[in-house]
């Protein structure tokens, strides 16, 4: 909101706000002492009478609660008789543990406004921000200020309304290699909490976390969501209270004692971002990449997504000139364009047991330099990535050995190792300073256009000079990302921390691209990326074809599969491609040209996710304008019905007429049938027929993919 926006409100009684975006309405009221959130959901009508709105929304008092009806404000005051988790959590070595706050201003436009509040017992100053950033994407934060003496914060969380008929919840969990599973479940009394302590967002962290109609899925039903602009520890809440109400919340987990704010400070929370969809999770998705799109830099701004070669599962820590100008000559030939070196060109990094921390390249294996290589890519048509991993450090490094106090821990312990690092303390601004000019010199000595920055390790009992630091430490991380881009600009940064780690909200606008999983297996990146593009755009989500074996599942799979999977992303290839076949190699280079010519509908379009059984997905992308979509049939194990199911189409113009025909940039599927289904090579029905009727599937092997094109003509 800017200055000249803003229209001061005079607070008379009865006193309401109502911020409209994008089909989206947020109505507050102060007519109660409180700040209330009276709607969060569906665009009311500007003439609503509030009043009366109010008025509807007030609940009668039940026996054995107390004696004036129930006023739940957005901070949860025990003050007024709520016994819910109080949105602020925090005292003055036990004092002022109560709050009570009064309003004492209030700012708005049509699509935010700022509420603040003063307890003047508590010497406590607060405010509450809710602002539309975009495609009805609402963001909410809250801030309180120290008026007083020594404020311990322990939390501060934004909670919003749920309408009574959201009763089930989705959110999404996971591990190394299988990353962002769903899990689905009835909204019952008490709190469902998805709380993360590793100091960064975790493989198991949900990014954003549903309250969803009963049985809404994909295409269909009501959904209010919320997701953490934060990437370090954070707790997202959704609970039924004994009321009955119901509550969806988030907030940055605070470890103890890590926000004792002194006199005149103030602690705003990260911003939460909260998604309402009357069109099922791809409504909630169209917003969040609509949002997310219109960011300044998005990195589709620049230029397209190039196509990609990682090199790590092709040689892994054996960096050899030779083999790697080889694999430079390969992906000329498959048309990449861009080559990424990752892990193992610095200090004496050989494995993965030490040398981390120390960013100069290695003589041993680059006698040279980089430049060689550099320059091989360069020759070869393509930018050059390389692998860093800043925030960590081995014991058997020359840092380590010079700085042993440089890492996070407690009670001066040396925390236990995990891939034999430990993280370093960047909340310490000399070893920052390290981490940030060697980065920087790697940077300014040769032409690098994006770096893939990672985090293998979790933060384990991260303390700095004695007290708990990982709010500074993601702060930090974020001040590191904002300061190389500044010294190099159009460095592109991917968040990746042992594959899709570190893939929250906080980092979708500080990064440019996520590494999704360390898992190329195909079938398993189907489910991955599926609910990882819940909230982040394919754009963003490094995909790459894994070798024919996978080497985190031992799984086999066509190259057709691989390379359709890989597709709906930001894609790439991360294979030993000296080894590939002459029809594998000729198989990519139509498979890259692609691509190339349908990035730009993958990475500006609208995502379509049919719900369907566990034996399929049906899902792709349609263009803006409706004129053009792209889906993969992807079967995922075998069907239980001989002949399978029709693939229907949701998301055209039921007006337009469009060209349907299947593609195969990569070889064909296996088909296992004695006759062909009659529409493969292209037929003409309306948007209407297509999602109404659909065509009917051929029946596939399990684990292989059709790519499907429709056109309107
Ligand atoms: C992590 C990443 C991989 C690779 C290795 C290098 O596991 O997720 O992609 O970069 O580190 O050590």
């Amino acid at each position: 909101m800017s200055q000249d926006e803003e229209v001061s409100i005079q607070l008379e009684k009865p006193s309401f706000i109502h911020l409209t975006q994008a089909g989206v309405s947020l109505v507050l009221s102060t007519t109660r002492g409180a700040l209330e959130v009276v709607h969060w959901g569906k665009a009311l009508s500007k003439t609503e009478n509030l009043a009366d709105l109010m008025a509807a929304t007030v609940e009668s008092t039940a026996h054995a609660e107390l004696d004036q009806p129930h006023v739940e404000g957005i901070f949860r005051e025990a003050a007024r008789g709520v016994v819910s988790r109080p949105a602020l959590l925090g005292h003055r070595l036990g004092k002022d543990f109560s709050q009570l706050f009064e309003i004492t201003g209030v700012q708005a436009d049509e699509t935010s406004a700022r509420i603040s509040f003063s307890d003047r017992v508590a010497h406590l100053n607060a405010a509450a921000m809710f602002s539309f950033v975009g495609h009805g994407v609402l963001m909410v934060s809250l801030e309180v200020e120290n008026l007083g003496d020594d404020f311990n914060l322990e939390e501060l969380s934004v909670y919003l309304p749920l309408p009574d008929r959201a009763q089930e919840s989705m959110d999404f969990a996971g591990r190394w290699i299988k990353e962002r599973q769903p899990q689905r479940r009835e909204i019952q009394a008490g709190q469902f909490v998805r709380e993360v302590r590793e100091g960064r967002s975790s493989h198991d962290y949900t990014i954003l976390q549903l309250a969803m109609t009963q049985g809404a899925g994909f295409r269909a039903g009501e959904i209010w969501s919320m997701g953490l602009m934060f990437s370090g520890n954070s707790r997202h809440v959704v609970e039924k209270l004994q009321g009955g109400r119901k509550f969806i919340g988030a907030s940055e987990l605070l470890m103890p004692g890590e926000i004792i704010l002194k006199k005149g400070e103030k602690y705003m929370t990260p911003g939460v971002a909260a998604i309402y969809s009357d069109s099922g999770i791809d409504g909630v998705s169209e917003r969040s990449y609509g949002w997310l799109r219109s960011r300044g830099d998005h990195p589709t701004k620049a230029k397209p997504r190039p196509l990609t070669l990682n090199v790590w599962e092709a040689v892994y820590f054996d960096h050899n000139l030779e083999k790697l100008s080889k694999l430079a000559d390969v992906a000329k030939e498959i048309g990449v364009e861009r080559f990424v070196l990752d892990d193992g060109w610095f200090g004496s990094r050989r494995d993965d047991t030490k040398g981390l921390g120390d960013w100069v390249v290695s003589p041993e294996v680059w006698p040279q330099g980089l430049g060689p290589l550099i320059e091989k890519v360069k020759a070869n048509g393509m930018e050059f990535g390389l692998w860093f991993e800043g925030e960590m450090v081995n014991p058997d490094s020359d840092l380590y050995r010079a700085h042993p106090d440089w890492v996070l821990g407690a009670g001066g312990r040396v925390p236990p190792l995990g891939r034999r690092q430990l993280v370093l303390d960047l909340t310490n601004e000399d070893c920052y300073q390290h981490v940030f000019q060697q980065t920087d010199k790697v940077l300014s000595d040769y032409d690098i256009a994006y770096i893939k920055w990672d985090h293998n390790k979790y933060l384990v009992e991260p303390g700095s000079m004695g007290v708990a630091a990982a709010h500074n430490q993601t702060n930090a991380i974020y001040r590191m990302f904002t300061e190389l881009k500044l010294n190099h600009p159009g460095l592109e940064i991917e968040s990746c921390s042992s594959g899709g780690g570190r893939i929250d909200l906080g980092m979708a606008i500080m990064a440019d691209r996520f590494w999704t999983s360390d898992c190329n297996d195909a079938l398993e990146r189907q489910y991955i990326q599926r609910y990882t593009q819940v909230a982040i755009p394919p754009e963003m989500l490094g995909s790459h074809i894994g070798p024919t074996k996978s080497h985190t599942t031992g799984r086999v799979h066509e190259l057709h599969f691989r390379a359709i999977s890989a597709l709906f992303g930001h894609a790439g290839l991360e294979w030993d491609i000296t080894t590939c076949t002459k029809e594998e190699l000729s198989q990519l280079k139509t498979w890259s040209e692609y691509y190339k010519a349908n990035r730009d509908l993958i990475h500006s379009g609208n995502p379509v996710r049919v719900d369907s059984p566990d034996e399929y997905f049906l899902q792709g992308v349609v263009s803006q304008d409706k004129s053009k979509a792209l889906f993969s049939y992807a079967t995922l194990q075998a069907a239980a019905g001989s002949r399978p199911d029709a693939l229907c189409f949701p998301g055209l113009d039921a007006t337009k007429s469009y060209r349907i025909r299947a593609v195969y940039p990569a070889g064909e599927p296996k088909f296992i049938q004695r006759t062909q289904v009659a529409w493969l090579d292209g037929i003409t029905l309306t948007g209407r027929a297509l999602a109404e009727v659909g065509v009917r599937a051929p029946i596939l092997y399990p684990e292989n993919a059709l790519l499907i094109e429709i056109e309107a003509i």
